[in-house]
């Protein structure tokens, strides 16, 4: 015991992102928090971008400030693709919720193939992405095929290989699976369906700021995600989107809003699409959501993605080893995939009584984990803000907790 307590001090000693604690302490007390893959944590940076905002914006030039408010979106999105993604100047933008950005993306990738009839997905991605799909195919007359894909895992190109054909328009995935934390090959997938010539469309909401992405390298077409969980952004902070850059003209989008036109303040008659990414946009976008997101940019750029991705397999690894030692005779086991290059930032443990020991954890044990159903509990230690000794105290409490329900 005393060995893996150790073994957490020597880690945090040599922690090179410990530094950056400091920026998300806003608010201590004894509670650890393993939730930041629901919602990320304050950071001072996005607490000061909204405060200036309020204060030397909103507050001081008034309606003046959206000269450069304007702009903000594509700012912040050319910031998130530089950052995290992977992606050139002016395939990303900041903008709706991820369920709206994703229903954009995949209509207008339907729309320009009019000839293909059918939308792939699989059953363990996200609800709304698979609601958003049957209701586009409903829709619009097309049939959704939903493949099985391992609950514990990611979906693979194995899983698609016996549906995709020349029939298949899109093809919508999640990067990290929102449940196991299963990590899908983004290349390999894309590959399988460019194939057949469909178009593939990510959801790397459970990715984005914790495992590094090169979408344009592994061919992805078009992509959306969360930007207030390993981002930080904050509660609805605005989603982002990605469109491969020769797809981007092609692409016509379904919600016709004058943030997307060409002279927006021109109030012209007829609708006539802005050049760019920008014709993805809808309308007035939460500036003080945006600010904040902005902010909240700042420290996980300067720390570098492939530093939080080191970091973040190391927390897992560690994890996962007192999961193996302390949890598996209380009944616990591991549901996402052994291999830490497998899985994005979060580990997901089943447990039959998963439901009532998870409310027992967050209440009387002060570790705020989330539930998953049917039977998981999710824990996330956010490379940023989580120390190997949290990941000890955290496991020990959910260890003491379940022997007292389990020993006897
Ligand atoms: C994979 C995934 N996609 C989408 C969403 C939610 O999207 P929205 O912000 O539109 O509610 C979540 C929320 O947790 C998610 O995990």
């Amino acid at each position: 015991m005393k060995l893996l307590r150790d073994r957490a001090l020597e880690l945090d000693e040599r922690d090179v992102l410990a530094k950056y604690k400091d920026e998300y302490e806003l608010h201590v007390d004894d509670t650890i928090y393993m939730d930041g893959n629901s919602l990320g944590q304050l950071s001072k940076s996005a607490r000061s971008a909204v405060i200036d905002t309020l204060d030397l914006q909103w507050g001081r030039d008034k309606v003046a400030a959206w000269d450069r408010w304007l702009y903000l979106c594509e700012t912040v999105g050319n910031a998130i693709g530089s950052g995290f993604l992977g992606a050139e100047e002016g395939e990303v933008i900041v903008s709706d919720s991820t369920s709206v950005n994703l229903y954009k993306l995949a209509v207008a990738a339907v729309s320009v193939q009019k000839n293909r009839g059918r939308i792939v997905t699989d059953d363990q991605n996200f609800p709304t992405d698979r609601y958003i799909l049957t209701g586009i195919a409903e829709q619009m007359s097309l049939e959704l095929t939903v493949v099985h894909s391992d609950r514990d895992g990611a979906v693979t190109e194995a899983d698609l290989a016996e549906v995709l054909d020349e029939d298949v328009a899109l093809v919508s995935l999640s990067h990290v699976n929102y449940r196991s934390g299963g990590l899908s090959d983004m290349r390999e997938i894309n590959r399988a369906v460019h194939g057949v010539g469909a178009f593939s469309l990510w959801d790397l909401s459970h990715s984005v700021g914790v495992v590094p992405i090169d979408l344009d390298e592994e061919g992805c077409d078009l992509a959306v995600g969360c930007t207030y969980k390993y981002l930080n952004g904050g509660p609805g902070s605005p989603a982002f989107l990605y469109i491969r850059d020769e797809l981007i003209d092609k692409l016509s989008q379904p919600i016709w809003g004058w943030f997307s036109t060409a002279d927006q303040f021109e109030m012209g008659d007829l609708y006539l699409p802005k050049d760019g990414v920008g014709r993805f946009q809808v309308g007035t976008p939460p500036i003080l959501s945006v600010a904040a997101l902005s902010g909240a940019l700042e420290p996980l750029i300067e720390a570098t993605i492939s530093a939080i991705r080191e970091k973040s397999l190391s927390l897992t690894t560690f994890a996962q080893e007192l999961i193996a030692e302390w949890l598996h005779d209380l009944g616990f086991m591991l549901a996402s995939p052994s291999d830490p290059n497998g899985r994005g930032g979060h580990i997901s443990l089943y447990h039959k009584d998963a439901k009532e020991i998870n409310d027992h954890l967050v209440k009387r044990y002060g570790v705020i984990t989330d539930y998953r159903v049917p039977d998981r509990i999710r824990f996330t230690p956010s490379p940023m803000y989580t120390s190997f000794t949290m990941v000890y105290d955290a496991l020990e409490r959910l260890r003491k907790l379940a022997m007292g329900m389990y020993k006897h």
